[in-house]
């Protein structure tokens, strides 16, 4: 089993990558830090608190990171994930309290704790990382691997057009995180290409198991504004990071790359440069998943909602 810290802005996709990392026997999620991006910062522990309730894995510690990126203002993606975060009509108090310390110097001390045994799954904005990264600098040494749901590769962004919103949001913790470790990113552009389908979507609407029950109420708002905006189905994006850092055999393409993130304010915040030629003559140490097995994923999914049981999909 992979040793697993999920670093998360506890909203609508991130319940579902969180809800994934728990319950396949591949990986064991050791504890989940929260850091700010979706919605309100309390809410997005809550709701990080809430899904760790419905798997049963309360006894999972959750830590308070950063409440706001390192030097950028922000806004939330209630337009996204509903007011709350969980499709706008859920706002969870489950009265357990978070785990003593800060975030980023409880990443530091595990992965002090076990050298290169632990792994990042980091499905929100790289705040709570990068600034574990300035506690120690040898970090990058110290952790197994650091997995990002963040940036688009070749492809509009989603929140401006040139950037995704986790690396929007803190574009300068981005480079930091980009800049020192060894990433393997899983891009906007990915999540579009492998988004759960009309035909999926119907499944899991027959379903009567309080996930799929969870899974509907998440996806109200993006469901609404997916078939608004003409999008036949919706995405998963920390889901699918999630998965495929589970489930090696959905990664059909990964190829490294020299990426550079754009951590100036301004039209070109958060974009996401790879430099697939090589003509920059950096490094080529960043990961980038570029093909996805998407119908393995939605029966991950399927799997998950119906049986609790994802890793049935691979059996
Ligand atoms: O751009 C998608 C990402 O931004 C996902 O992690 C989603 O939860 C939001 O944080
Ligand atoms: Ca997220």
């Amino acid at each position: 089993m992979r040793r697993v810290i999920v670093d998360t802005d506890t909203a609508g996709d991130d319940t579902q990558a969180l809800a994934l990392s728990v319950l396949t026997d591949r990986l064991s999620v050791e504890a989940v830090t929260v850091v700010a991006g979706n919605v309100a910062f309390d809410r997005q522990v809550e709701n990080a608190k809430y899904t760790l309730s419905l798997v049963d894995a309360s006894d999972i510690p959750v830590y308070e990171g950063a409440r706001s990126p390192l030097v950028k203002s922000h806004e939330h993606a209630t337009e996204i994930h509903g007011e709350g975060g969980l499709g706008g009509d859920l706002f969870p108090e489950t009265g357990i309290d978070s785990a003593e310390g800060f975030a980023p110097d409880e990443i530091v001390a595990r992965c002090r704790e076990s050298p290169g045994e632990v792994t990042l799954l980091c499905i929100g904005p790289l705040t709570n990382l990068a600034l574990a990264h300035a506690r120690e600098e040898s970090l990058p040494e110290l952790i197994d691997e650091v997995w990002v749901m963040g940036g688009a590769v070749e492809c509009r962004g989603n929140v401006t057009p040139a950037a995704e919103f986790n690396v929007w949001a803190d574009p300068d913790a981005a480079k930091r995180v980009v800049d020192a470790f060894d990433v393997t990113l899983v891009d906007w552009g990915l999540c579009l290409r492998t988004a759960l389908g009309p035909d999926i979507l119907d499944e899991i609407d027959a379903m009567d198991t309080d996930l799929a029950d969870f899974f509907r109420e998440v996806t109200t708002v993006v469901r609404e504004r997916g078939e608004a905006g003409g999008l036949d189905g919706i995405t998963q994006p920390d889901g699918l990071t999630a998965a495929l850092l589970a489930y090696p055999e959905l990664r059909e393409r990964v190829e490294s790359y020299p990426v550079a993130v754009d951590d100036r304010e301004g039209l070109t915040r958060g974009y996401t440069s790879v430099d697939f030629e090589g003509v920059t003559g950096e490094p080529a140490d960043t990961r980038v998943v570029e093909a996805a097995d998407s119908e393995g994923f939605a029966d991950a999914v399927l799997a998950m909602l119906r049986d609790r049981d994802p890793d049935a999909a691979f059996e």
